[in-house]
């Protein structure tokens, strides 16, 4: 899979996904599911925006004993998407596990991709919670390495620390990064963020965009935009 443009369908509902994914008549979006979503319609929603003819980017951010996740991952990997996630967290085993539960009969699976630390954990809330001394980058690049070691396909992280994964992990392990705005935009809540074309620059292999795009007055042409800067 080359460069691409995931849309974070960060909606309450199947009826606003829906209305939202109907005003895409032309190019069909590479979508996110996160949490939300899924949690509030069930698998289903997964299988009408595949039917759809989506790519999905199923978000769900696993962390459990491995036998568990590896069982979680076999029902996801029948659902037919195309990258789920898991928090590199849950160590190497939890994530070999989870490759195993979800490779196929026939030998396909999904991509999977681990969260590192994420960015709304800083320097003094890993330390202070979670007793971990090191410094916050070498951390990230640690369990970014751990995820590699495992067979992942790549992490999900700052379109700020893709370069550096690169190097750390080689060029052919995916980097997957929100806090994508474009250079006249809304900011938001998210604090360090760069444009679309700046992430391409940088090496970023997929960047995930929510408001960007949803809060659009014009969606489709937001999303374009996004191609136009990042893919083409
Ligand atoms: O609306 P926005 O472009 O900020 O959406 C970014 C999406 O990426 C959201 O679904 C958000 O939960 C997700 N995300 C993020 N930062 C991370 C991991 C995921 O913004 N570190």
């Amino acid at each position: 899979m080359g460069r691409d443009v995931i849309v974070a369908c960060d909606f309450a509902s199947a009826e606003e996904t829906f209305a939202f994914l109907d005003k895409f008549t032309g190019r069909k979006p590479f979508v996110k599911i996160g949490m939300e979503l899924f949690y509030a319609e069930g698998p289903e929603i997964v299988r009408q925006i595949k039917k759809r003819g989506h790519k999905i980017f199923l978000d769900l951010k696993l962390h459990d004993i491995p036998n568990t996740v590896k069982k979680a991952m076999a029902v996801l990997s029948n659902l037919d998407v195309d990258v789920c996630n898991l928090h590199a967290g849950g160590t190497i085993p939890m994530m070999k596990a989870a490759l195993e539960g979800l490779t196929r009969a026939d030998g396909t699976r999904p991509l999977l991709i681990a969260v590192t630390q994420l960015t709304s954990t800083d320097q003094e809330t890993m330390t202070r919670d979670l007793l971990i001394e090191e410094d916050i980058d070498k951390v990230v690049m640690h369990y970014a390495l751990n995820a590699k070691k495992a067979g992942l396909d790549g992490v999900v992280c700052s379109p700020l620390e893709a370069g550096k994964v690169h190097e750390v992990c080689s060029d052919e392990f995916l980097t997957v990064t929100p806090g994508v705005r474009f250079a006249d935009g809304d900011v938001g809540d998210q604090k360090r963020v760069m444009t679309p074309a700046d992430a391409k620059a940088i090496g970023s292999d997929y960047i995930v965009v929510g408001r960007p795009i949803t809060a659009a007055e014009d969606p489709v042409a937001a999303y374009e935009r996004c191609v136009k800067e990042f893919v083409d």
